[in-house]
């Protein structure tokens, strides 16, 4: 996925071509053309089999793209190679070349070679069998797993469960992650020893962080007497042999492979807490839906790609409006941790300052992702997006069917609440009588895209799930990066060994902060 030099420079032709069109607001584009929500917006149907059907409608033309800027996008696309690097990414091409490997999450759920997904459905099936083997008891009564993982390791599974489980959990999930002692304490505490099982979660079983907890949740399950404790510890990893060497059984150990980044390894045996949870029959329908949206972003082209069109959205605004973040907001308690989830796979993806073949970038790369959920955060941080001085693009995610069986009155506001702030945002004007007041103006003309899906279901959130995979891999071939990798985070682990070892040249302040806490 290397783009070469001169496709480079056609490429700063067109941001310049881009950022020469005439600006127009969002109320002159829908004056100007009736047919803007049609052209801007898609609905999305999926017959998933026995996941039944799934459908999604995606709404873009809240957004300031309009015609010129998407023909010169396309045509960005066709410069930066996107045909060929999307077909790299299902063929089990090099797209991530910093590490020389393929991306092979897609296979996970059917989309990759045929090698590559008789692989993954040969790790599945193992998952499966184990999964299948604790519901009918063959490691005893299991009320409890504690999950332990960091980063893509932990948030895929945290969001999974805590979307999915809302009626019914068949195994009780909690989901630590932090070295601080306390996150594990607080599991401990919820969960009964004697019914717990501990699922070690890391790709490369070395994180600091995970092995510290693994080898604390071991001793909580042999300080409680359990028999065995090893016995109750199932290992999720692409390094199979040091599960082993640690002190897990075989059998107890599920694979991934290597290919699967970790970010994008939910869909791998790092999902297996969501399989416990959910059953094997949901985890298969979750992989269903992810697998729906991959087929559309192979087979659609130009803006009619839905992944494709947010990440031309994406750009536009970072590079080239100035938006530093963008904010996504789920209309949905069941979403509450997306934002979070969200923000790792754009963040640690796409946070990058050098293209694939190491020059500098010419324009900023991925924005920071943050954002809440409504209603909530209308009561506390879009004071700031409707009339602070930041430009920033938001999404909003909801569901056409509710998830609470309460008063119907309930769901109409909140989906209320989710149109009204799209359409105010975009409308702008003044709450004041004489409609003068500039502390109660609102200067209208702010972008948001809205994704409306007909159920929260298995499937529509693997699906949910994969469109914005998709949307981080379009924006970095756009922008020439290697979305795979994720060096940045080296440079601070290393750095936190040295400082806990006191090994190391440390700067006047942190060798204060050491002294002043007794470290090193
Ligand atoms: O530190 C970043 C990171 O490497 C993430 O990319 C990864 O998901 C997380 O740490 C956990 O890594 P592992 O699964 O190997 O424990």
């Amino acid at each position: 996925m290397k783009t070469s030099q001169s496709s480079l420079t056609t490429a700063n032709a067109i941001w310049e071509q881009l950022s020469q069109l005439d600006r127009k607001t969002l109320a002159q584009l829908f004056a100007a053309d009736e047919a803007r929500v049609s052209k801007m917006s898609q609905r999305l149907e999926f017959d998933l089999g026995e996941a039944g059907p799934m459908g999604i409608f995606l709404d873009w033309s809240k957004t300031h793209l309009g015609d010129g800027e998407l023909s010169a996008f396309e045509e960005l696309a066709k410069v930066m190679g996107f045909d060929a690097a999307r077909e790299a990414l299902f063929s089990g091409g090099i797209v991530n070349p910093t590490e020389g490997r393929p991306a092979t999450h897609g296979a996970m759920r059917g989309s990759g070679t045929e090698a590559d997904v008789e692989e993954a459905d040969q790790l599945l099936r193992r998952m499966g069998m184990l999964v299948e083997a604790i519901h009918q008891g063959a490691l005893g009564e299991v009320k409890h797993l504690i999950h332990i993982g960091i980063g893509g390791s932990a948030l895929g599974p945290q969001l999974a469960v805590d979307a999915l489980t809302r009626d019914l959990a068949l195994v009780d999930v909690h989901v630590v992650s932090n070295i601080d002692g306390l996150a594990l304490e607080q599991a401990f505490a919820a969960c009964d020893p004697e019914t717990t099982l501990i699922a070690v979660a890391s790709k490369t079983f070395t994180t600091t962080e995970t092995m510290t907890n693994a080898t604390s949740a071991l001793k909580w399950l042999s300080d409680n007497k359990v028999d065995d404790p090893s016995g109750r510890v199932i290992a999720l990893t692409a390094s199979p042999e040091k599960a082993v060497e640690w002190g897990v059984d075989e059998t107890r150990v599920l694979p991934f492979p290597e290919s699967v980044g970790g970010r994008y390894s939910l869909w791998s045996s790092i999902g297996f807490p969501l399989a416990l949870a959910v059953g094997m029959e949901e985890f298969t329908a979750f992989l269903a839906g992810a697998q729906g949206i991959d087929t559309h972003f192979r087979e659609a082209e130009g803006r009619a790609n839905g992944p494709l069109l947010a990440a031309f959205g994406d750009l536009y605004y970072s590079r080239l409006r100035g938006c530093q973040t963008r904010a996504v907001f789920a209309y949905d308690e069941r979403l509450g941790l997306f934002p979070d989830y969200l923000q790792q796979l754009e963040m640690e993806s796409n946070g990058k300052s050098v293209t694939s073949s190491g020059e500098p970038v010419d324009g900023p790369t991925a924005s920071i992702t943050w954002g809440g959920v409504g209603t909530d955060a209308q009561h506390a941080v879009f004071q700031l997006l409707h009339q602070g001085t930041h430009l920033i693009p938001v999404d909003f995610i909801a569901s056409i069917a509710p998830g609470d069986e309460l008063d119907p009155a309930h769901h109409k506001a909140l989906l209320a609440n989710c149109f009204a702030q799209g359409a105010a945002l975009m409308a702008g004007g003044n709450m004041s009588a004489d409609g003068k007041d500039p502390a109660r103006g609102f200067a209208g003309d702010r972008p948001s895209a809205t994704i409306l899906v007909d159920d929260l279901d298995a499937a529509t959130l693997g699906a949910l799930i994969a469109f914005h995979e998709h949307r981080v891999f379009a924006g970095a071939v756009l922008m020439g990066i290697n979305p795979f990798d994720q060096f940045g985070v080296e440079l601070g682990k290393k750095m936190a060994k040295e400082v806990e070892s006191g090994e190391g040249d440390f700067d006047a302040s942190t060798k204060a902060l050491m002294e002043a806490a007794g470290l090193g």
